[in-house]
Order: structure tokens, then C-alpha cells, then sequence
């Protein structure tokens, strides 16, 4: 079941799955799986990880960049090692022409994220190359996306995908929904070029919507969504004219990753289920 939402376990196979989405055209973002690493060791060691990923994306010139975890660069262990790590990463994006992407993990790291995000992007040689997560459940993130805009920061929109408590997010649908609809409506406005992150076909309607209303350029945002959910949508929107950039797990610990996905959906639970009884 894992297989469904996770491309394998070597960077080979997230490059071979980049190259399959390419064909499709689709642009990737590839993630090497890992978070919240307890030795400073481990957490350079997963920086390695992603330095082999930006070698190899130039040659394959695919329409690929990068997103990773500040838990899984040694935030937990300091911000100035994680600012350290993320910040070679970013440099050696630079020098691979592409970009990196710092996913959102739970509150304790929001402030944390976006301080660390904003420094290294205020380095002129890195502005366009950092860019950020921002989760509509927040109440907070209207607010932190007029600070990023006025940095000129790339910014991805996702509803979020942790626990949280409702004094920190909506813990209704609705209210998220809402959130996200406001909030994207700002970002295609901003003249940056952003990532709208969703499945939801309320959301999509609505960004397409707006988008033709004010004459945004169908080429000046992306809708991105994740490996091995709504394909068919993926596949809709690119012959449509839309870009569209899938995220790609990769790795062994693809085990939080995974239960993420099993949370936002019951119906994938069920299916665990089933296919576990039959096999
Ligand atoms: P919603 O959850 O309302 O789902 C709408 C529809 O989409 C469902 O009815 C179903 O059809 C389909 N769908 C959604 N999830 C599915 C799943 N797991 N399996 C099968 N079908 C599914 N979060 C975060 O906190 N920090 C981050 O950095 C990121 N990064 C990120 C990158 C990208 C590219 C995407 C697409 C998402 C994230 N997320 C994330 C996850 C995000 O916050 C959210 O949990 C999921 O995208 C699900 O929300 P939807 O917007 O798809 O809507």
C-alpha cells in the first residue's frame, strides 16, 4: 500500500518516477523521506542525501526541485545547524539552477520554519531559489504571508496535515476551505510565481476561477499535488494548460509520510484493509 504514495526506496527510483510524470508532462518536487533525526550525524547525513538529488537533477533536465523537512536538518538539535545544512542546500540549488523547497511541519516549528526560510533568502544570490509551506488550517497565515510576499518568497498552499489545536486552526472543513480560497486568491495576485497545493476540486475550481476573472496567466502559478493521489486530476489539468508539479516521497521512512496520508482519507484505511484480508 505504501507503494501507492511513496516511488521507492533509492534516489534511482524518484528519478525514474521524475522521468516517467516528466513524459506525462508534469514537473516534480522529490522528497527524500525523513523527519525529526536526533543526531547531528544523521541530520547531515540526509543532507547528503539531497546534495546527490541536486547532482542529478541538471543532467536529467527534468522540470524538478526539491522539498525537505527542517526536523529532518537538525532543527530539533538547533536552528543554526538546520540554517547551516539547509543553508548549503540552498547554495548548491543555486548552482544546479533549481529550487528548495521547505515543507511546514506542526506549530512548534512554524515561527522556527519561516524565520530560517526568510534569512536565508535575504542572501541575494539565494532570492528565488528558498521558498516556503504555508498550511490554510493556521489562523496565523494571512498574516505570515503578507511578511513572505513583502520578502518576494515563493510560497506553496496546502491545507496542513498535522493535529493541531483549534485556538491555532480551524478545525472545521469549512473554515479551512474558506481560508484557502482567501489566501490563494492573495498569492495569485502577488506577481510571484506560487504553488496552489490541493486535491480538492472545490479548490481547483475556485483558483481556475479566479484566475481567468482577473487575467492571471495560467503560466505564472502551479497547482501541485502528491504522488499517487488523483492521477486522473493531474494528468486533467496539464491538458488543460495548467502546470502541475507532483511531490515525490522517496526513501525508507516513508512511515509518518504514510500515516499522514491514511488520516487525511479514511477511505485509504478501508482499502489497507481490504487488500490486507484478500492477501
Ligand atoms: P482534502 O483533504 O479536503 O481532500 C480533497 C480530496 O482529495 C479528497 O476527497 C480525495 O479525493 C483527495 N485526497 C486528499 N488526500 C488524499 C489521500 N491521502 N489519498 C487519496 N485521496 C486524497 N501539509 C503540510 O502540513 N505541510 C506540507 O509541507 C505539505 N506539503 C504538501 C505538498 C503537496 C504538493 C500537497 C498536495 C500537499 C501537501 N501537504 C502538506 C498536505 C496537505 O496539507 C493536505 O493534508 C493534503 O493535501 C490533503 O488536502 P487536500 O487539499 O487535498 O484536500
Amino acid at each position: 500500500m505504501s507503494s501507492r504514495f511513496v516511488a521507492g526506496f533509492r534516489i534511482e527510483d524518484a528519478m525514474s518516477a521524475a522521468a516517467t510524470l516528466g513524459g506525462q508532462g508534469l514537473g516534480v518536487t522529490l522528497d527524500s523521506l525523513g523527519e525529526n533525526v536526533s543526531r547531528p550525524a544523521q541530520a547531515r547525513q540526509s543532507a547528503q542525501l539531497y546534495h546527490w538529488l541536486l547532482d542529478a537533477i541538471p543532467p536529467s533536465k527534468l522540470n524538478a526541485n526539491v522539498s525537505l523537512k527542517l526536523t529532518q536538518m537538525g532543527m530539533d538539535l538547533g536552528a543554526d545547524l538546520a540554517t547551516e545544512i539547509v543553508g548549503d542546500l540552498v547554495r548548491h540549488a543555486v548552482a544546479a539552477d533549481t529550487f528548495v523547497r521547505v515543507d511546514m511541519e506542526g506549530t512548534a516549528y512554524t515561527q522556527a520554519t519561516i524565520d530560517l526560510v526568510r534569512k536565508l533568502h535575504a542572501v541575494p544570490e539565494n532570492r528565488g531559489h528558498v521558498g516556503i509551506v504555508i498550511q490554510a488550517y493556521l489562523r496565523r497565515s494571512a498574516g505570515d504571508i503578507a511578511t513572505l510576499l513583502q520578502d518576494g518568497i515563493r510560497i506553496r498552499l496546502c491545507k496542513g496535515a498535522y493535529s493541531e489545536p483549534p485556538d491555532l486552526a480551524f478545525p472545521e472543513k469549512k473554515d479551512v476551505d474558506d481560508n484557502f480560497v482567501a489566501l490563494t486568491k492573495t498569492l495569485l495576485k502577488s506577481g510571484i510565481y506560487h504553488g496552489i497545493a490541493t486535491h480538492d476540486e472545490a479548490m481547483i475550481r475556485a483558483t481556475k476561477e479566479f484566475a481567468e476573472a482577473e487575467r492571471i496567466d495560467r503560466a505564472s502559478f502551479e497547482f501541485q499535488m502528491l504522488y499517487g493521489v488523483r492521477r486522473d486530476l493531474q494528468r486533467k489539468l496539464v491538458q488543460d494548460g495548467y502546470k502541475v508539479r507532483v511531490y515525490v516521497p522517496f526513501g525508507d521512512e516513508w512511515y509518518p509520510y504514510f500515516m499522514r496520508r491514511l488520516a487525511e482519507r479514511p477511505a485509504n484505511v478501508i482499502f489497507l484493509a481490504k487488500n490486507f484480508f484478500r492477501n
